[in-house]
């Protein structure tokens, strides 16, 4: 049984994560700076009971890196979802390289980072440049060993829990023309959140069990390493908003006419953007989507093909997908 600390532990991957790390037997510390858990499912009122919740507040660097005290592995989901008063993803980065740090210090064995596909600190798309910043001082931060996870996408277990999904399903069954940016034929290749947690569960093991040398098992460490983290199906973006689209019975049509550039698509939510006080489409998430950058790096990693498929997964929610609004700056910044 190992002590475990998890970003955002009640948040979403992070829950379902918890729910595996408490399932075998371990203790979990979960870092979060809200006031109460979004949800709870998968967890049960017992399972949240077993949490111990501690700030996640990276102004006082003391009272973090006591939190981690006593850790065996750090899973660092920490992120932000858009640059915004006045914070940027390269500020989020220097967060996550102090908590490595601090994880560091206090003894943590092993660190577990969720990046993004496609990471490079000279990408031109905020979000990932930010991502490739952090996983690089995690390379170096001098923990024992490490793992980085790469999503492009989570989606489940629930349609209002998957705000991508759910908010163009609305769209979708509102408007007569949903137009995209560009050819709409860059891929998207996004994971179950509870594939993701499992990933995450395993990439946070501390060793590997063998077939040792006598007739008993021994276990090793386990080396650092990185590994996407996708689904098997990557639709371009036209089949998947159709998809969508057919799944939920929208009558309008769905149109990639080619020549539509990014910013013109976001300029014509702006009023849905009025209406809901939300941000529907962020210009460089939209940017980030059509980029090609949204897909495995590794394809031929076998365990894609074994998760649970996003286009089975539209079907089974469809019923609810899209019948309300769900605004991404409440979840991630209001309520709080
Ligand atoms: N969801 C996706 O589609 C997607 C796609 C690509 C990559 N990823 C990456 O995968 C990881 C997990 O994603 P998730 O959707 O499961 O995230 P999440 O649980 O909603 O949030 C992850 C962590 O970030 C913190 N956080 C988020 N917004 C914050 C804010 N405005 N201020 C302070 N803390 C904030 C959360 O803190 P609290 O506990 O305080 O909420 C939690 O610790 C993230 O690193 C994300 O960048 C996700």
């Amino acid at each position: 049984m190992a002590r475990v600390a998890v970003t955002g532990g009640l948040s979403y991957s992070g829950r379902y994560l918890s729910k595996l790390l408490l399932d075998a037997g371990h203790s979990v510390v979960n870092l979060s700076s809200r006031s109460a858990p979004l949800a709870s499912s998968p967890l049960l009122a017992s399972d949240v009971a077993k949490v111990q919740t501690l700030p996640l507040d990276f102004t006082d660097e003391r009272k973090l890196g006591s939190a981690l005290e006593g850790c065996d592995v750090l899973y660092c989901t920490y992120w932000i979802r858009f640059a915004r008063d006045g914070d940027t993803h390269s500020a989020a980065a220097d967060r996550c390289a102090k908590l490595f740090d601090l994880a560091r210090r206090v003894g943590v064995q092993r660190i577990v980072f969720t990046s993004h596909t496609h990471a490079r600190e000279d990408s031109p798309y905020a979000y990932i440049a930010g991502k490739a910043q952090a996983a690089a001082a995690l390379r170096s931060c001098g923990v024992p060993s490490y793992a980085i996870a790469r999503p492009c996408g989570i989606f489940g277990d629930t349609a209002e829990e998957s705000i991508l999904m759910n908010n163009a399903a609305w769209v979708l069954r509102r408007v007569p023309l949903f137009l995209l940016a560009g050819t709409g034929q860059h891929r998207f290749q996004p994971i179950h959140v509870r594939d993701m947690a499992q990933l995450l569960y395993d990439l946070g093991r501390l060793t590997e069990t063998d077939a040792g040398a006598g007739n008993g098992l021994s276990s090793r460490s386990r080396p650092s390493e990185e590994r996407d983290a996708c689904g098997p199906d990557a639709p371009t973006s036209l089949e998947l908003f159709k998809h969508l689209g057919r799944a939920v019975g929208a009558r309008g049509a769905v149109l990639a006419p080619g020549f539509l550039p990014t910013r013109l698509i976001t300029k014509l939510t702006k009023p849905i953007d009025w209406w809901t006080g939300d941000v529907l489409l962020d210009g460089d998430d939209l940017d980030l989507l059509g980029s090609g950058l949204t897909v495995a790096e590794d394809p031929d990693d076998l365990a894609i093909r074994s998760r649970r498929s996003l286009l089975s997964w539209i079907e089974q929610v469809s019923p609810t997908l899209g019948n309300e609004y769900v605004s991404s700056v409440r979840r991630y910044y209001y309520a709080r």
